[in-house]
């Protein structure tokens, strides 16, 4: 794929020099530590957050050397309060390293740099630009912001082929003069202009060549991450009624609606697409074995089945209505006992299974279903 396009860099690097930033504390210098230091700081971190971290940072470790000689502590409790503390202990490995191995001058080529501990590619790219001037394409969230809109690409950023395709558009499009202001820019863009929700399009310089603006899809892009299908489950209940009061198993203490009371399960919380035997109608002579040790199954009448929406996955809950002719004893079993239809509203019943019953209460009392 060509993606190179000498006009994108020329527009970037005009518009940074007149409307970007141009006075943070980690600019205007190439030296490498204060360099490699901001864009630690400014890894997943605002701005706004970062300023007063990085002066007392350097108050307290104003030299590479001094970092890396400094024990590990100190350096955690100057970062306490940054968040993403990994950060911090890479930090200080990587100063040790740089003076082991590179006589403390860190190298320029950003392959080497993505070597050292916490310096990933984006990072990497970003010291090179900034403290040598190399050619080196930056890529982070803003940059994915920029380029999904400008370039209307509609995938999502975080899927290997997209990524990999908007790695190929950032290395195309570097230029080999004026990297530090395009780099800056594409910053700079993407955090005071190119905003995640209000993009100030009117100000942009890009605006001619959005394809996001063009087809008024800049809240779209970038495609936000698919949302993983809500699994569906389901379970088939038995609803034993007679005589006015209802059949009721206390759940186990673990696991959903743990320790409630609610209607026994035939076969039940399996995911409907792996498990097509379970989800299957049980037979008649099936619901009649269930019912079996409650007494002998009069009739049978299966419900039209009541979703319920869990934080995880959807249930969908089939109800079979269950009369018996004659009732047995219940044996023993603690868990089960019969409840009078008039004490449902005040039972300790998950709110489904409740809802299901009044409902049903309501309907087929006059029929003395209950
Ligand atoms: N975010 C990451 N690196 C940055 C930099 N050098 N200036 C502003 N924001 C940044």
């Amino acid at each position: 794929m060509q993606y190179d396009d000498p006009s994108f860099a020329a527009t970037l690097v005009a518009w940074q020099k007149e409307h970007g930033r141009h006075d943070l504390p980690w600019q205007n210098t190439r030296d490498a530590y204060l360099v490699w230091l901001s864009e630690i700081m400014l890894q997943q971190t605002q701005v706004s957050a970062v300023l007063g971290y990085y002066a007392r940072f350097l108050e307290r470790f104003p030299t590479l050397a001094s970092l890396a000689a400094a024990p590990v502590e100190d350096v955690m409790a100057q970062w306490a309060g940054l968040g993403y503390y990994t950060r911090a202990r890479n930090l200080h490995k990587c100063a040790q390293r740089v003076m082991a191995e590179y006589g403390g001058a860190f190298p320029s080529d950003p392959a080497l740099l993505a070597e050292l501990p916490g310096i990933g590619r984006s990072t990497a790219a970003a010291i090179a630009a900034f403290s040598a001037g190399r050619r080196a394409a930056i890529m982070d969230g803003n940059v994915k912001r920029v380029f999904a809109r400008v370039f209307g690409i509609d995938s999502y950023p975080g899927e290997r082929k997209t990524e990999e395709a908007m790695w190929a558009r950032a290395e195309a499009l570097a230029p080999a003069e004026g990297i530090e202001a395009y780099t800056q820019g594409l910053m700079d863009m993407g955090a005071t202009l190119c905003t995640r929700s209000s993009p100030a399009c009117e100000r942009c310089p890009m605006q001619a060549r959005c394809v996001a603006f063009a087809t008024g899809r800049t809240a779209e892009l970038p495609v936000r991450k698919p949302k993983k299908a809500t699994p569906e489950k389901f379970a088939h209940m038995l609803l034993l009624a007679d005589r006015g009061q209802v059949l009721l198993e206390q759940r186990p203490a673990t696991g959903i609606w743990g320790g409630l009371l609610s209607l026994p399960e035939l076969a039940g919380h399996g995911a409907l697409a792996d498990d097509a035997a379970a989800v299957a109608a049980p037979a008649d002579a099936a619901v009649a074995a269930a019912v079996s040790p409650f007494g002998a199954m009069e009739s049978l009448e299966r419900l039209l089945p009541v979703v319920h929406v869990f934080t995880h996955y959807k249930l969908h809950i089939h109800p079979l209505l269950v009369t018996l002719s004659s009732r047995a004893a219940l044996a023993g079993e603690a868990r089960y006992q019969w409840l009078d239809a008039a004490a449902l509203p005040a039972a300790a019943l998950p709110a489904p299974i409740k809802k299901l019953l009044l409902d049903l209460l309501g309907e087929r009392t006059q029929a003395r279903m209950f």
